[in-house]
């Protein structure tokens, strides 16, 4: 009697542990973020409003994800208010209602945010270059363009941290995109108004008003084509004590399951050998290559998986290892239908929210530490 009573209860007490408090099983709770957090790694997704509007991808989200970075809201574009701007006289920054609604869904949701992005030849308002915001007089001159950047900068911080949310932000990607394949910076406005050196303030503005505790990132794409362009550019952004002035490099991973990945494993290894933190920001492989997209059969979709998970399976290697200094990271979005590259069908979640093979691969094959 008695060892039957203390059997049964070693059957409940064990299929409790099998089903755990949440009523999830041991299998479901395999998730992305689960996954990742066995390697000391944040899971990230940028969102939209939308996204998180919906219940089944809020879901989805909150069960995948740790860390998140606003798709658009918080790019120039979308944070540098002109009829303010034009008020003040000075460079004024606001959030709109998607922004705030994102900062606080992530504050009730401990979730983690990754800043993005300050600045960039793109998506950035051509008012904040002229004289009075207006495009049609001349464009200001280098030293009153430092002080925009400056002030944008320190207004942007200023808001994160008055509305409360610095907490949330462990890194932010300050400049995104400016080195070419060549090494050459990129035309853009910034570099015609204060020069070459606007990347090297825009980092010591950010040092300036960023608290410590948000690692500022130079964040940039086709990162395996110019990894030793964007080492010699990040190697001049130094303090007068020769400090960088750059925590890490934010390696964009826009890639296609044609890619070479021992080319992106070298990304990762000389940046590693150059001192810099390293983060994957954007991080969705499209079938195919870039010319020729290919069609999500079954067979396409299992390259893809075995694609995610060798990639994964090396940065988690490192990672374990210690050989690579990452905090986390980021895939642009997780549905196909709402990615940007829909046509390469590059996420882990079908068009009906379904995870994919190259989902399954990564939780079932990647949970555990190796040995
Ligand atoms: C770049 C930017 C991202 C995003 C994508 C396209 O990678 O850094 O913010 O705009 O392009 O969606």
């Amino acid at each position: 009697m008695f060892c039957k009573r203390i059997t049964v209860l070693f059957a409940l007490l064990f299929s409790l542990t099998l089903v755990g408090c949440s009523g999830k099983t041991v299998e479901e709770s395999k998730t992305l973020k689960s996954t990742f957090a066995n390697h000391n790694l944040k899971a990230g997704t940028c969102v939209s409003g939308a996204m998180i509007s919906d219940e089944e991808q809020r879901q989805v989200l909150l069960d995948n994800f740790s860390s998140i970075t606003m798709e658009n809201v918080m790019k120039p574009e979308a944070i540098l208010d002109k009829n303010k701007s034009i008020e003040t006289g000075e460079i004024a920054v606001e959030f709109n209602d998607e922004a705030l609604s994102i900062l606080e869904f992530a504050k009730e949701n401990n979730l983690s945010m990754r800043g993005h992005t300050l600045v960039w030849y793109s998506q950035t308002p051509s008012w904040i270059f002229y004289e009075d915001f207006d495009e049609s007089k001349n464009l200001v001159t280098r030293d009153e363009m430092l002080e925009r950047m400056e002030t944008f900068i320190r207004k942007t911080f200023g808001l994160i941290d008055e509305l409360g949310y610095t907490d949330l932000f462990y890194a932010y990607d300050v400049v995104n995109e400016a080195v070419m394949e060549d090494g050459r910076m990129r035309d853009c406005l910034w570099k015609d108004t204060i020069g070459d050196d606007y990347v090297w303030y825009a980092f010591y503005y950010a040092n300036k008003y960023a608290p410590e505790s948000i690692d500022l990132y130079y964040n940039d794409y086709n990162e395996q084509l110019k990894t030793s362009a964007l080492i010699r550019f990040a190697e001049t952004l130094v303090d007068e004590n020769g400090n960088y002035l750059v925590d890490g490099i934010g390696l964009q991973a826009h890639l296609y399951t044609q890619d070479s990945l021992i080319t992106y494993f070298k990304t990762f290894d000389k940046l590693s050998a150059a001192g810099f933190k390293v983060e994957i920001t954007e991080l969705d492989v499209g079938l195919g290559s870039w010319n020729n997209p290919l069609e999500p059969t079954e067979e396409n979709l299992k390259k893809q998986g075995d694609f995610y998970c060798a990639l994964l399976k090396e940065v988690f290697k490192r990672v374990d290892e210690g050989t690579l200094n990452m905090d986390a990271v980021t895939f642009w979005g997780f549905m196909d239908t709402a990615s940007w590259r829909s046509e390469y069908h590059p996420l882990l979640f079908d068009d009906t929210l379904s995870p994919k093979i190259a989902y399954d691969r990564i939780v079932n094959d990647l949970y555990d530490v190796a040995e």
